[in-house]
């Protein structure tokens, strides 16, 4: 008889708590990032916070190539998530080249026409694919990786999730626009189904980063990035160069993120990056935080202090103003679509948001 109690007992509890999490899963803000992604600063760091933050659900990372080739993201993705115990969330390998042929076999010819944007950095157009993530993984990290991609291509992840829930989808696009581009090119019903889409990229009002007319992201498949922009999904939220290149990341907000770290590997990523290479050998170096900026106003919306609402487009005739992103204030051509673009953030409370230990599980150990 008391066997029996003791039993219902444990019973109600495991059902309360199950609803509990079961509930708290449903008020979470549902994401996809869909990133070319790179160990640390910047898609690294994105992935870290929002597969952190208590009021979201990284529901999976889909990678593309762009900063990085597909084959390193899965990579990186895979050693970043096994270092934040963030073992459940998916890794889907997606489009490893950009929808217009032999881009990469062309670059250097684009540089020489279409010009030089403000950084030297080009990604993955600048060296050879190495094909194998745990050939990456294994040379990179020294061991054997833990977790392994998910056998679904990135497009078709993207359909089954936003299709498995309903208008509760943010997908995170701070990568090249493929994996998108090609979902709702096959399932256009999708389109009405996401709940919105964050983007890191264009150079809205603002010199470009790889061109002097295009940021990098719109820039490595235009094509891509066109029919996403174009396609009319209930919200477009854009974090452009404009918003990027105000919030400056120098060596005092590279040393509290730091003490935040601690010991942990996610330091070590840090450390090892280009980024924290450049901080040690120069106390005076700068950079950027782009995909930071838009897992960050996911995370938290009221970071944002000024955007504007504007139709937009991406330029998509191979020449001077390839992958350009444009806004239009007043008359705007058929079919554009109206977004956010931001423009300020609250910059203290965003680097205050960057050293909470609640987004980083593996400082907290
Ligand atoms: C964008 O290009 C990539 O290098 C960065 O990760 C960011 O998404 C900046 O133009
Ligand atoms: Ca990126």
């Amino acid at each position: 008889m008391k066997t029996h109690g003791l039993l219902i007992c444990a019973l109600t509890i495991a059902f309360s708590l199950a609803a509990e999490n079961a509930l708290t899963a449903a008020s979470k803000e549902k994401v996809i990032l869909d990133t070319d992604m790179v160990d640390s600063f910047d898609d690294g760091v994105a992935m870290v916070i929002l597969a952190n933050a208590p009021d979201i659900e990284l529901l999976g990372v889909t990678t593309v190539s762009g900063n990085s080739w597909v084959s390193e993201g899965v990579a990186s993705a895979l050693r970043q998530l096994d270092i934040e115990k963030q073992t459940s969330v998916p890794v889907a390998s997606g489009l490893n080249l950009p929808l217009r042929s032999n881009r990469h076999e062309l670059f250097s010819l684009e540089r020489q026409v279409f010009g030089q944007g403000d950084d030297t950095w080009v990604g993955s157009f600048g060296y050879p694919d190495p094909g194998s993530w745990r050939k990456v993984y294994l040379e990179r990290y020294g061991e054997e990786p833990r977790l392994a991609p998910i056998d679904q291509h990135a497009v078709n992840f993207i359909i089954d999730t936003v299709r498995a829930h309903p208008g509760e989808v943010t997908i995170a696009a701070i990568g090249p626009c493929g994996n998108l581009a090609l979902a709702v090119r096959m399932a256009p019903d999708i389109v009405p189904l996401i709940k919105r889409v964050v983007y890191m990229g264009g150079s809205f009002f603002q010199t470009g980063n790889i061109t002097p007319a295009a940021e990098f992201n719109f820039y490595f498949d235009p094509e891509a990035a066109k029919i996403t922009v174009r396609s009319p999904f209930k919200e477009q939220t854009l974090v452009g160069l404009k918003v990027s290149e105000k919030v400056i990341f120098t060596r005092d907000h590279y040393d509290g993120i730091l003490k935040t770290l601690g010991k942990s590997g996610q330091a070590d990523l840090l450390r090892a990056s280009f980024l924290g290479k450049s901080f040690e050998a120069d106390p005076n170096f700068t950079f950027f935080v782009w995909d930071v900026i838009s897992a960050a106003i996911i995370i938290d919306p009221t970071l944002i202090v000024k955007e504007e609402h504007s139709y937009i487009d991406v330029n998509d005739q191979y020449g001077l103003s390839y992958g350009q992103s444009l806004a239009f204030r007043e008359k705007n051509p058929p079919m554009t679509q109206k977004a956010n673009i931001v423009l300020d953030i609250d910059e203290n409370r965003f680097w205050e948001l960057l050293t909470d230990r609640k987004y980083w599980a593996s400082a907290r150990d």
